[in-house]
């Protein structure tokens, strides 16, 4: 009797939301880098899976779900630091298995698109990588120290840009609540910092880029959670929250009034789902935000939110 063939995974796995319908494929495992405030690397050692492994766990999906996967995600946490030619091989790999794929997906810490010059990264797009989900979490360069993210605001800057360059699409995330409780100058900040940083990137056309703000988790295991343990680090309520991203939406000023900026705050970290396009909903989003800040009884309960 022939044992089925498996697809591997090193797990736990994380991907984004919007990869849940996506074909996942270990490409990475781990991450290179340590932020205080992430679970992805914890008990992972970090490595480059050998390509003929990669492409035999394609030949295994091209089995078991035929030939029409539209999506596929490249674990693990930061796969975009794939040496260029083996991250080409497995896309282009990809393509020819599933002809109706759309994209293929990574995560990206900025500094690994910078390591790639604008041909390896126009390279990629053209084999078919078109969207990469980078981590912003802060634009205020004292927060990102703090948290040991080893990228400043300008180098997110040049990482977006770049990537808008090359035409794949890019999915940024911020943190709500980084900067901790009880300190409304840091929050400040956080929120009309990140704000100036995504108003520098906002690209002269009308392609789709998106931004999403998650609302801050301490996972045990991780340096902010031994912080808070410690008494160096405390939660923001979601009031402060709240406010923390209106006081961001209230920054947003982008000098391209066609810019399709989508805007998400709708994650399971969140008290309160959020979305619309930046700039042009503005009051949208923030009419909802008053609305969460006046009636805390709408909030998702603590114990509901999750990563
Ligand atoms: C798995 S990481 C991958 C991103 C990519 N490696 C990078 O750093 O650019 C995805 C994102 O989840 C968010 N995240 C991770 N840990 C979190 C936490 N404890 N609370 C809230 N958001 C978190 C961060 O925005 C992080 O960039
Ligand atoms: S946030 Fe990204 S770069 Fe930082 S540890 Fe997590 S996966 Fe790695």
């Amino acid at each position: 009797m022939h044992s089925k063939e498996e697809i591997y995974y090193c797990q736990p796995v994380f991907r984004p939301p919007s990869e849940a319908y996506s074909l996942l494929i270990q490409l990475t495992e781990g991450c290179t880098f340590k932020c205080d405030f992430c679970m992805s690397n914890l008990r992972k050692q970090f490595l480059v899976r050998d390509v003929k492994l990669v492409k035999k766990d394609l030949d295994i999906a091209r089995k078991q779900y035929g030939p029409n996967v539209k999506r596929i995600f490249f674990l693990d946490g930061n796969a975009m630091v794939t040496p260029t030619e083996k991250l080409l091989e497995v896309t282009k790999y990809a393509y020819t298995l599933f002809p109706k794929l759309e994209r293929c997906g990574v995560y990206a810490h900025s500094k690994d698109i910078l390591k790639k010059t604008d041909e390896q990264l126009e390279m990629l797009s053209k084999a078919g990588l078109k969207i990469a989900y980078v981590g912003f979490e802060s634009g205020s360069d004292r927060l990102l120290e703090i948290v040991h993210k080893h990228a400043n605001k300008s180098d997110h800057i040049n990482a977006a840009k770049k990537l808008m360059k090359a035409s794949i699409t890019l999915s940024a995330t911020f943190i709500n609540g980084l900067s901790g409780g009880n300190n409304p100058e840091s929050s400040k900040e956080h929120a009309l910092e990140s704000a100036d940083l995504v108003n520098n990137i906002c690209p002269d056309d009308d392609r789709n880029w998106y931004i999403a703000f998650l609302t801050l988790m301490i996972p045990s295991g991780t340096e902010i959670f031994r912080k808070k343990v410690k008494g160096e680090f405390q939660e923001m309520n979601s009031l402060e929250i709240l406010q923390e991203l209106k006081n961001f939406i209230n920054q947003i000023d982008f000098h391209n009034q066609s810019a399709i900026c989508i805007f998400r705050s709708n994650h399971a970290s969140n008290y309160l789902p959020i979305k619309g396009i930046l700039d042009r909903e503005k009051d949208k989003i923030l009419s909802t935000i008053n609305y969460g800040l006046t009636h805390k009884n709408i909030l998702r309960p603590e114990f509901y939110r999750g990563l």
